[in-house]
């Protein structure tokens, strides 16, 4: 008698495959129903449909949300997974009933780790329905963790994204840690502003005066960690990191997170195409040769940003920062700092990090800079900001300046930041074509 595994096997004799991928209905997925046994199922069904796709005694190694159907998920843990492409081309919507989730860190929506050759595409949409996520860490009824992100991945091998649209995640939409090879276009990421800062203003969490947020809902775009990582042609509305580069260490496999390329990409408000936060830690935190080129940037908080946390022991735990190239930015009426490369700035709302949110008004006593997370090479080329009312900052500590560092054709012509000029402490390299001031002292 046939198992029912051997199905495929006998189809694939007789010439009976499926020419389409893995179905997830044939999974017991149900569509259009936002039921939180329904969701749940569905997010099984997706689990099973990668397992058996990644089945190398299968024909087809494609997961397929067809286009034209909707399908309510919660939340899929997928392991151990060998070239699979998961075809996004229907609705995937996040179920948000937030009493059905656990209350702990590390929630998410998709988990992909310990696989490679994971490809997910698709002309589809997965809807994150954040509004009920942010309300509840606004009013702090949950803690600011406790939500899922909404694509987490760990340890994955040549990895493709692309294609799709995520919207509304109730966290990070893309968290990518200790990946290689992994390449990044034609995505779309939205948030609804508007609605965020309705809810801002409701809770005076909105800057008036300076009409920004003073509240992360991080709504992350992109944080990737790893070697080999290349960001191209996509496009990053939110509230918070566009694209956010995060050092890797010895606990991981990448050891330092390098060689990446992030190019053609439009940001609208976002808090920068950055590199951080870097923490001081006992592995060697480390980022390391990363190109940001062809960005343009519409009402941004921050574009350029490399960000340090304070902390760490000395002698024991210890960081990098280095070889960093910003190149032909256009930089459109910054809100905030456009180019900022210091400590970083957002108080987090567990308190963590420094008070450096309004720096250097309120003084630099609440905002010193970590010389365990000294910052090398960075290049500033052919960057053009129009509008602001912020001096770029570049603050290094005085026991571990900055060196290296190369500007050449920065232009930041608003009238304030011409009065103010740059702020720069312990910065050394060269500089041509720099508008307002000068900012870096000759080694
Ligand atoms: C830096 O990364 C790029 C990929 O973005 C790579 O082509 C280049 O070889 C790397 N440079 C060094 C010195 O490793
Ligand atoms: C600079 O970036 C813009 C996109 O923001 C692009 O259209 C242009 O071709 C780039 N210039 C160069 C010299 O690469
Ligand atoms: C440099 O680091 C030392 C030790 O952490 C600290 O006391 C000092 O304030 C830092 N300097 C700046 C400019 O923040
Ligand atoms: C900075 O650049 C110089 C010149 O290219 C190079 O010799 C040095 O190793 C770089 N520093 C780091 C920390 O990569």
């Amino acid at each position: 008698m046939f198992q029912l595994r051997n199905l495929g096997a006998l189809f694939a004799v007789l010439g009976l495959h499926a020419v389409t991928g893995h179905l997830i209905d044939d999974f017991g997925a149900i569509r259009d129903d936002k039921a939180l046994e329904t969701a749940l199922l569905n997010s099984d069904a997706i689990k099973q449909a990668f397992v058996a796709a990644s089945d190398t005694t299968n024909s087809d190694n494609i997961v397929e949300i067809s286009e034209g159907s909707t399908y309510h998920i919660f939340s899929s843990d997928i392991q151990d997974i060998h070239d699979v492409t998961f075809q996004i081309d229907g609705t995937l919507i996040v179920h948000d009933t937030l009493e059905d989730w656990p209350e702990e860190n590390g929630l998410f929506v998709f988990n992909f780790e310990d696989s490679t050759g994971l490809t997910l595409t698709g002309s589809g949409t997965v809807d994150g329905q954040g509004y009920k996520w942010w309300w509840a860490t606004l009013l702090n009824t949950r803690a600011h963790n406790f939500r899922p992100n909404l694509f987490e991945f760990a340890n994955v091998e040549d990895c493709i994204i692309s294609g799709f649209t995520t919207k509304n995640s109730p966290r990070f939409n893309f968290h990518l840690v200790d990946m290689l090879n992994l390449e990044v276009f034609d995505l779309t990421i939205l948030t609804d502003l508007k609605k965020q800062e309705e809810m801002l203003r409701d809770h005076g969490k909105w800057d008036l005066g300076l009409n920004i947020p003073m509240f992360p809902f991080n709504t992350d775009g992109i944080d990737p960690a790893g070697k080999n990582i290349y960001i191209h042609d996509v496009y990053i509305e939110n509230w918070d990191d566009a694209v956010a580069v995060k050092p890797s260490s010895t606990k991981y496999n990448r050891v330092c997170t390098e060689d990446v390329l992030i190019e053609n990409v439009k940001v609208k408000y976002g808090v920068g195409i950055s590199m951080g936060s870097v923490s001081a830690n006992q592995y060697h935190n480390c980022i390391n040769n990363v190109t940001v080129r062809n960005v343009e940037f519409e009402d941004p908080m921050k574009a350029v940003y490399i960000k340090t946390n304070s902390g760490g022991e000395e002698g024991t735990d210890s960081a990098i920062i280095s070889n960093i190239h910003y190149e032909n930015l256009t930089i459109k009426n910054p809100v905030w700092y456009a180019i900022y490369i210091g400590p970083q700035q957002m108080k987090e709302p567990d308190g963590a990090g420094n008070g450096c949110m309004l720096y250097p008004i309120g003084g630099d006593e609440g905002c010193p800079v970590n010389p365990l997370v000294p910052i090398y090479n960075v290049t500033l080329k052919d960057i053009t900001i129009s509008g602001g009312v912020t001096p770029p900052v570049v603050r290094c500590n005085e026991t571990a300046p900055c060196t290296g560092f190369e500007f050449d054709n920065v232009q930041y012509t608003s009238w304030a930041s011409r009065a103010e000029g740059w702020i720069c402490e312990n910065a050394f390299g060269t500089e041509k074509h720099l508008q307002p001031k000068p900012c870096l002292e000759q080694e």
